[in-house]
This record gives C-alpha cells, structure tokens and sequence, in this order.
C-alpha cells in the first residue's frame, strides 16, 4: 500500500506543494475503504481558505457518504436518465489545440482500459461509471447560486484545486465531474436543494485502487510555449 494511503487523516509532512500538485491525478477507480466525515470537513474547513474575488465564496458544497451514498445511487436509478444539461460543458466547436488535448486525453484513457475506438458499448459502459463516482464511497456536489457569473465560476475552481490538493496531502484521491452537470435534476431533487442554486460538477473522493491500470493515466500538459507569452 502507498503510504499515503492510509484511511485516518495524518497530515504527510514531507509533503510540500510542489509534491501534492505532482501528485494529484484523476482518479477513475476507487477502493471500497470508507473516508471518515471529520476528515472531509476538516479539508473542506481548510480549501475554503482558497481565494475568491471580494472574497464572494461562491461554493456551496453536499457531501454524500458511506450510506447517503447507497440512497443516492438508488434515487438516481429511478430517475430518467434524459435530462436537460445544466451548462454546455464544452463549446460546442471546441477548436484546436483544446480539442486536440481533449481528444489525446481520451484515447490515453481507453487505451490503458483496453478499449478501441470501434467499440462503443465499451467506451459508453466505462463512461457510465462517472455516474457511480467511479465507486469512490463518498463524494460531494459543488453548487453554486445560478445569478453568478463567470468570475464566480472560477472562484470554485480555486476552492475545488485547492480541496483536491490538501486531499492529496491526506493521502485521499478525488475527481473531478463535470459528468454530473447531465444529472441536474437527479442531483437537486436528491438534495432537495432551492431552484436558484445549479450543480457545477461532483467531487469523487476515497482511496484509489493501486491494481487499476486506469489510474497509471498520466494525462500531457501543453509546453508552455504554446500558451504563456513573455512580453
Ligand atoms: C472541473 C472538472 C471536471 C471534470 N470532469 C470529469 C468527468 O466528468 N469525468 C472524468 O472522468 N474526468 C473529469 N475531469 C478530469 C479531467 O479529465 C482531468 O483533470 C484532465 O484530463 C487532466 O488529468 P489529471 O486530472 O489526471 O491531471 C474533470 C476535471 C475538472 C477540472
């Protein structure tokens, strides 16, 4: 087992910054060992920490764990899984370089999970498995109230790294869901959350199975010359 691997939450003191963002990856398949409540607030307390334009702190976090997991999973089985998005998650022509990472990235993955492009049972069935975070034992949904904007937005993508780092720390793995912006209706009924607030994507979180090979994906990064400018 890898040491961080460990279920109670001991801070990792050789752990700096640089090392927990190396290390943090997405991880698509989970073990079925549970993840403590005070360990998932204590992170929560910590990530709120992350910056916010006029510190608005727009997240709106609902943790499912343990046995709310096993009701969330029923209450989405018996919901029409034909709903209306919440948002477009990407633009509907994404252009190059974007597509072409996004593109990569996919194939990366099936290829590590042994599924060709031609088989497309096999890429959806893999795909579905978003809708069962990827068997991750606890979770939460990020929310956020609908008048917000797009630098409201990005304030929950500070508070999300900012969790999924000091998860690393604690030797948690998460991923990251936008699969869930296409379960709106299934999400908030279960929450029973006001209509003014949308999901924007859910966090899986546990401990990653080290045997799965698609949890060797290390996904590219662009070189940096293809985006940063030095005027
Ligand atoms: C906001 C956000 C939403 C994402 N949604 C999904 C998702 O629904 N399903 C999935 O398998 N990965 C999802 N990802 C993971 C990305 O595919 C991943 O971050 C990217 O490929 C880079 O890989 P890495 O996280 O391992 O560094 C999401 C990531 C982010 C930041």
């Amino acid at each position: 087992m890898h040491p961080y691997h460990t279920p109670t939450f001991t801070r990792n003191l050789d752990m700096n910054v640089s090392d927990a963002v190396a290390a943090r990856r997405s991880i698509r398949a989970f073990l079925d060992t549970p993840v403590d409540n005070d360990l998932i607030r204590t992170l929560l307390e910590k990530s709120a920490r992350a910056p916010s334009g006029g510190n608005v702190q727009p997240w709106q976090v609902h943790v499912i764990n343990g046995s709310r997991m096993d009701d969330f999973q029923q209450h989405l089985a018996q919901r029409d899984p034909r709903e209306q998005p919440a948002y477009e998650i990407y633009p509907k022509d994404l252009p190059s370089p974007y597509r072409d990472s996004r593109f990569k990235v996919g194939e990366d993955m099936y290829a590590l999970l042994g599924i060709p492009r031609d088989d497309r049972a096999g890429r959806l069935k893999h795909l579905m498995r978003n809708y069962r975070f990827f068997d991750a034992p606890a979770a939460f949904f990020c929310m956020i109230d609908r008048t917000m904007g797009p630098p409201q937005w990005s304030d929950l993508g500070m508070f999300l790294q900012t969790f999924m780092l000091l998860a690393q720390e604690a030797g948690l793995d998460t991923c990251a869901q936008e699969a869930w912006a296409t379960r709106p209706d299934a999400v908030s009924s279960f929450l029973q959350t006001p209509d003014n607030m949308m999901v924007f994507c859910g966090i899986a979180i546990g401990y990653k199975d080290p045997d799965a090979p698609v949890n060797t994906l290390v996904s590219e990064r662009m070189p940096l010359e293809q985006w940063a400018t030095f005027n």
